[in-house]
């Protein structure tokens, strides 16, 4: 996720921009930038790769009087991650930071190149600068800002500069978080709080639609209205100001998904369908079969995938766990599209297969998390997630976003109307699944102790059920299987008695009453049975509720919520390290 600084009036303000990069790194970045007003004149210096590669150009320039400036952390999302790329982004005078996606970026540069006016970069934030250079006047700065993000639809949080006003710093907020502080003379900006703490006693956590400049003082409106700024007390451990206030990485990750999920579509609806504009039409042409490789929680994404490509798109698919297709020497059809799915894009078993396809002259596609990682480089073509930075080492939002694009692939390739305003049902229910927290958190002590857990569920509830158990044995050590519910019944249901802990996903809209009565067999057998359900079933020992809705991927995201919060809340209990589970990394470089 990107990260933005930015100060006026703050003694060593380039130091202050580069040290406030530095705070903003733990959310991942692959290039960094910063842009100053020096003496009246615009400067901006950018690297890609690591803040390090900054600080050596930053410190082999001479500085004057440096009264504003903006500093940026990229995570490419439109365009790679090269200099030109990198923010701030410039036009004649004014120099402009931005985190989020500016979704109708492409008909305003198509706008705007009519003017003649040359673009620079691949960016989608390009445009804000341009907008704001061809609508300022002087003396009506103020205006010309506020034009501009009247013509920006996605989401946003922007600072911009300029040698016309050396004084000023504009900002606006929308969808993206945007913090003020005001220290006697100097104002500080910042994306999260982090490099702020320590400035400053209090800031404005700016809201949505709010906008303004810094001058002498904090100019805010909302809808064109002059507002007074509202302060609130900034945090004071850094640490835990990483971790937003949640206890772990995990949980921030398990918090964020209903943000993240939203920016994944950013830009990928046009008005009732899916489309993916990083991809030319021609390359979805033909394609008679799909292969899709991947490890761990990305193998089961790839699982729900196959149950919703040949549902709506009725293209045959295969999933392959990577590290058995690679030693296989698999039949592969010329004419099969071979998708891998991984969230750090470095795991090397995967890499394989997809270098495998690759010498077999298959299209690839990769879903990936991380731009410039090996497996984005070796595909033909890349689906960003868009997931931000995943810390913990439990796989939780890049799941997320892995199974919503795989939703979004099928209905995009099934030429399917009508199902976007499911997508943003799932999402807003995902956020409700998060006020059952409390309720899991004092259920998870039943289930602490007991010879093993099974998670069973059928259908798309299936893989979610596998994706919950690998949860829960990750971060807890305890045994934990998913099963097809059906398939109980052909073996382990030997295991059933009290302690056999069973966690049953019972959809509402996908094959209730098989399940229920699978549920009822292990019932039976006196299993102690905790069902998440959109109703309570009777003979059941527990019961976390979920809202059923009208499509089975509002109970899927619902679900999936809460079976990565009882992870959590076991493993809490039991005392475990969340984030960085025993024996385990974050990402697989070696076979
Ligand atoms: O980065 P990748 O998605 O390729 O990683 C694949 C697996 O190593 C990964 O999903 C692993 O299973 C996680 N620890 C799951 O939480």
């Amino acid at each position: 996720m990107c990260g933005i600084v930015g100060g006026k009036r703050v003694p060593n303000l380039v130091d202050f921009l580069i040290e406030g990069l530095r705070e903003l790194e733990y959310r991942g970045y692959d290039s960094a930038g910063i842009g100053v007003i020096d003496n009246g004149e615009l400067r901006v210096v950018k690297a890609v790769g690591k803040l390090f590669n900054l600080v050596q150009k930053v410190e082999q320039l001479q500085w004057g009087e440096v009264e504003v400036g903006i500093g940026h952390t990229r995570w490419a999302t439109h365009g790679k991650p090269t200099e030109i790329n990198a923010h701030p982004h410039t036009g004649e005078f004014a120099a402009v930071v931005h985190n989020g996606i500016i979704e109708n970026y492409r008909e305003l540069r198509r706008e705007l190149e009519r003017e003649n006016i040359q673009f620079l970069s691949e960016t989608d934030t390009e445009v804000i600068v341009r907008l704001f250079e061809h609508y300022w006047e002087e003396g009506r700065g103020g205006e010309a800002f506020r034009q501009t993000i009247d013509r920006l639809e996605g989401a946003y949080a922007i600072l911009l500069i300029s040698e016309k006003e050396p004084d000023k710093i504009y900002f606006a907020k929308k969808g993206s978080p945007l913090i003020l502080v005001q220290n006697q003379e100097q104002f500080l900006f910042a994306s999260s709080d982090t490099p702020l703490i320590g400035r400053g006693e209090k800031g404005v956590y700016l809201e949505d639609q709010e906008w303004g400049w810094v001058d002498t003082q904090i100019h805010l409106f909302r809808e064109g209205i002059p507002i007074e700024p509202h302060f609130k007390p900034l945090p004071t451990n850094k640490s835990s100001a990483q971790k937003e206030g949640f206890r772990f990485f995990m949980e921030k990750e398990i918090y964020e998904q209903p943000r993240v999920m939203e920016e994944f579509l950013l830009g990928r609806v046009d008005r009732e369908r899916i489309q993916f504009p990083e991809i030319e039409p021609q390359f979805w042409e033909e394609i008679d079969s799909i292969t899709i490789s991947a490890c761990g929680t990305s193998y089961h994404a790839g699982l729900v995938g196959k149950y919703l490509l040949e549902r709506y798109a009725q293209i045959p698919v295969n999933v392959e766990v990577a590290s058995e297709l690679r030693y296989r020497n698999p039949v592969l059809s010329k004419k099969g599209l071979f998708l891998v799915i991984s969230q750090s894009g470095e795991t090397a078993d995967t890499l394989e297969t997809l270098k495998m396809a690759n010498r077999q002259g298959l299209k690839t596609l990769a879903l990936c998390n991380v731009d410039n990682s090996s497996i984005v480089r070796e595909a033909d073509r890349t689906i960003l997630l868009r997931a931000g930075i995943e810390k913990g080492v439990a796989s939780t939002k890049a799941f997320a976003n892995q199974v919503l694009a795989l939703w979004a692939l099928a209905t995009f390739l099934g030429g399917k109307e009508g199902e976007v305003p499911f997508f943003y049902k799932a999402i807003q229910k995902t956020r409700l699944a998060l006020h059952l927290h409390d309720r899991i958190k004092r259920l998870s002590k039943r289930y602490l102790h007991g010879h093993g857990f099974f998670f069973i569920g059928r259908d798309i509830f299936y893989p979610l059920a596998l994706e919950g158990a690998l949860k829960l044995k990750e971060i807890s050590y305890l045994h934990a299987e998913g099963y097809p519910a059906g398939e109980m019944k052909h073996g382990p249901i030997a295991l059933a008695d009290p302690e056999l802990f069973t966690i049953a996903l019972l959809s509402r809209l996908l094959l209730f009453e098989k399940t229920k009565s699978n549920i009822e067999e292990l019932s039976a057998r006196d299993a102690t049975i905790l069902t998440i359900c959109s109703e309570p079933i009777e003979f059941t020992d527990d019961y976390l509720p979920i809202f059923s809705g009208e499509h089975p991927m509002e109970e899927f995201f619902q679900m999936m919520v809460v079976v990565q919060l009882l992870a959590m809340e076991v493993a809490i209990r039991l005392g475990n390290d969340v984030d960085m589970p025993r024996n385990l990394a974050k990402s697989v470089t070696v076979e």
